[in-house]
């Protein structure tokens, strides 16, 4: 089984290129399939969730080809409208092909998607946003039947800022006879980075990164496009050099996308010089205490920051207060970190961390994505070895997080350990 074998306790010193958006690059993948022709996405980042959506793509028919950080799309030979069983395990948000397929095709048939790691993973917003479309759909044997003759523009709103939903309503929308609303949308910065890749087409869509959008459709010729930076792995390796201690340069970033994690950080006793596409954080040990942390829709404090910014505070002075408000399981990652010696308490949607002198390095497993990044950023700043397993859920979501933090001057390394 591979396992990351991290010593603890380097101070961590470099500069790094941020990767392309998980989060962005997903349902921009989904989108591919509206375009009657070729697109051309760049700054993909090499990650499991892309090789997952990828293949999806190939299974409905299209061609996709892949250079380096460029993939192409070539949507005009799509033949299938059904997502299998398999291809819908091996990632949970591959809900976010179905407002794309119904809308190329006017069919579409999904197998209800697996919970995950961070509670049910209900799709009622997707349903309800796509029924607004003149959608008929029906849920039997554990399957999606959609149907849509033709999809009509119409006022959708949102009883929740879903990120997904909103994702699966522009793209529907996108093929609507007529006008669209979607209100309380969601404002996440990959929101804007669709439409924007939408616009390119030629579709008539505005308001994104607002909780009202307009989608009127037309276009969806050719198109290249570059995806936004990846905000949650910026977050992630601020909190690994917090940790750690050390100083940290980032370059190709949004720092308005991050405002809320290096305000924390900044509280945190961390000092920051922030330029228009990249910063510099100094981290000095050990962090102080933080006001509490609170996980909001956009623009509050993101639900994927969460985890490693918890693991980033543990050795900190003092106690900070989590909450988590977006996701009802998020902390099962918790249990391994105080396998480490941290203390922290749990009580629902909130975590009580109290700092400790120092973290010793363990044998702990990721329980998920964010979860899994949680415990490479403790690791870090622990003392001692550690070895992490179950990294299949950590290279969802980071590409060679290992060689980017090893560039950093950590001692970690992926190794075959045979228990
Ligand atoms: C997206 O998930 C992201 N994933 C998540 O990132 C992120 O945590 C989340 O948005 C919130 O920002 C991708 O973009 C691929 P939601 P999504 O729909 O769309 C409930 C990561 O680590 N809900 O905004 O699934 C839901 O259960 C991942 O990169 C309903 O009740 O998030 C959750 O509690 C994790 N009904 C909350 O809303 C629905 O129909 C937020 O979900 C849909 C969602």
């Amino acid at each position: 089984m591979e396992k990351l074998k991290i010593i603890g306790g380097r101070t961590l010193f470099g500069s790094l290129e941020v990767q392309g958006a998980k989060n962005s690059v997903l349902p921009i993948l989904a989108a591919s399939i509206l375009i009657d022709g070729e697109s051309r996405i760049r700054n993909c980042p090499a990650l499991k969730d892309v090789d997952a959506a990828i293949q999806i793509l190939r299974h409905l028919g299209c061609k996709v080809s892949r250079f380096d950080n460029d993939v192409y799309i070539d949507a005009t030979t799509l033949s299938k409208n059904d997502i299998p069983e398999t291809l819908m395990r091996e990632m949970r948000s591959s809900v976010i092909f179905l407002g794309a397929i119904l809308g190329r095709t006017g069919e579409a048939i999904l197998s209800m998607p697996g919970g995950c790691e961070l509670g049910p993973r209900p799709i009622d917003l997707h349903l309800s946003a796509l029924r607004s479309l003149g959608a008929e759909i029906e849920e039997r044997n554990g399957k999606i039947y959609c149907k849509a003759g033709a999809l009509h523009g119409g006022e959708l709103n949102l009883d929740s800022p879903s990120v997904g939903a909103t994702e699966n309503a522009m793209l529907a929308a996108s093929c609507a006879e007529g006008e669209t609303v979607i209100t309380n949308a969601a404002r996440e910065p990959e929101i804007e980075d669709l439409q924007n890749f939408l616009r390119r087409s030629g579709v008539r869509i505005k308001g994104a990164g607002s909780s009202t959008i307009l989608v009127e459709g037309g276009g969806r010729h050719d198109l290249s496009h570059e995806i936004i930076p990846d905000r949650i792995a910026a977050a992630t390796y601020l909190a690994a050099v917090a940790a750690a201690g050390g100083k940290i340069q980032l370059r190709n970033i949004v720092p308005s996308h991050i405002k809320t994690v290096t305000d924390a950080l900044q509280e945190a006793g961390c000092a920051f010089d922030i330029g228009a596409s990249e910063l510099i954080m100094h981290a000095n040990k050990p962090l102080k205490a933080i006001s509490p942390i609170i996980t909001r829709p956009y623009p509050g404090f993101p639900t994927d920051a969460q985890p490693p910014l918890l693991a980033s505070v543990l050795c900190g002075v003092g106690t900070t207060v989590f909450v988590e408000n977006i996701f009802e399981n998020r902390y099962r990652y918790v249990d391994e970190l105080t396998r480490m010696g941290a203390n922290i308490r749990i009580e629902g949607r909130v975590a009580m961390v109290t700092g400790v002198k120092r973290l010793r390095g363990a044998h702990v497993g990721a329980t998920d994505l964010r979860g899994g990044a949680a415990l490479v950023v403790a690791a870090l700043g622990a003392e001692g070895e550690s070895l992490i397993s179950e990294l299949h859920h950590i290279d969802r979501g980071y590409d060679g997080l290992e060689t980017v933090l090893r560039s950093l001057g950590a001692e970690i390394v992926r190794i075959e350990d045979l228990e």
